[in-house]
């Protein structure tokens, strides 16, 4: 199948079950659950929900009850944007093609729709019948450390928010990098194959596809930010030069920023050959998350 038609048939399937998992927009308090399933529904790639599918496909197809997972993925993933587009954050008005959280909700109402999303997704997860409690609560808090205040995303966006207007040193900003966009991303290939049973050296090869996969992505996301157009992105562009973040452009230029994207996937796809054919579709959602002009 080809690539595209996949993660279509991924995205299909995810949004019918982000739509089962959320509060219903009739349910009070309906402000909340509008925002939250307005920046949910809305669009998005699903990238890290379909990265956990597929890593856990590398081991056995299809795991049942694994769309409980991908979607906490998402939900974390979205809280996350909600909350980086806050006027206290990057101030940003348009997300996914559409007005931002706090544009159309208000701004008390976009923190608590990002803190209920958070909430829900470890709601969900504490609910998952599978796999076997051990491995279970493994998973839980392997997520929970990727997005906490300990190397994971939300210490990425502190760091993010502290180095605005500053001079960083290359380790300074990829321990930034790897903080606020890789940590998620490695966790949802990580946890995806933890759920098909993985362990040992396989778990590790996923583990450093993962780290570059997530590295190379918010590398990416800093070029379109340079490159792309507000309209391909449904983002504002140019808005890291004009508040000063510390970017991979911004440190090392536009081209060796797209070369070293470029090797990072290289290194990642790497990871992957002890795994042959059954890698396929990881390797190529790595190539098109490195060419992707949105
Ligand atoms: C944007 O992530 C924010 C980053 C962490 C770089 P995505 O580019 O995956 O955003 P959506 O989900 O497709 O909107
Ligand atoms: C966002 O990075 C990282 C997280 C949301 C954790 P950016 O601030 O570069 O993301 P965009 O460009 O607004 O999507
Ligand atoms: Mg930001
Ligand atoms: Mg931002
Ligand atoms: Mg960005």
């Amino acid at each position: 199948m080809v690539l595209t038609t996949r993660l279509a048939k991924h995205r299909a399937r995810l949004n019918q079950h982000l739509r089962r998992l959320l509060p219903p927009a009739q349910e009070v308090p309906l402000t909340l659950h509008r925002a939250m399933r307005y920046s949910v529904l809305g669009g998005g790639k699903r990238i890290r929900p379909i990265l956990c599918l597929e890593a856990a496909a590398v081991f056995r197809r299809p795991p049942a009850g694994i769309a409980e997972l991908a979607c906490a993925i998402e939900f974390i993933h979205t809280y996350s944007l909600i909350h980086d587009d806050l006027p206290a954050l990057d101030n940003d008005d348009l997300r996914r093609g559409r007005p931002t959280c706090h544009k159309k909700f208000g701004e008390a109402a976009a923190i608590l729709a990002g803190d209920a999303l958070l909430t829900l997704a470890f709601e969900v997860l504490a609910r998952m019948r599978r796999p076997a409690p051990s491995p279970h609560a493994a998973i839980i808090r392997e997520l929970a450390a990727a997005v906490g205040t300990r190397g994971g995303m939300i210490a990425g966006q502190m760091a993010d928010l502290e180095a605005e207007g500053r001079r960083v040193s290359a380790r300074q900003l990829e321990a930034i990098h790897r903080g606020k966009t890789g940590a998620l991303i490695r966790a949802s290939v990580r946890t995806g194959a933890l759920f098909a049973g993985a362990d040992g050296p396989s778990l590790q090869r996923l583990s450093r596809f993962g780290a570059k996969l997530g590295l190379a992505f918010q590398i990416v996301d800093d070029v379109l930010d340079v490159r792309s157009s507000t309209r391909r992105l449904g983002k504002t562009t140019h808005k890291d030069a004009a508040l000063g973040k510390a970017t991979y452009p911004a440190v090392h230029g536009l081209e060796k920023s797209q070369r070293m994207a470029g090797k990072l996937v290289q290194e990642a796809c790497d990871d992957l050959k002890p795994f042959g054919r059954r890698a396929d579709t990881l390797r190529e959602i790595a190539r098109y998350l490195l060419t992707r002009a949105a």
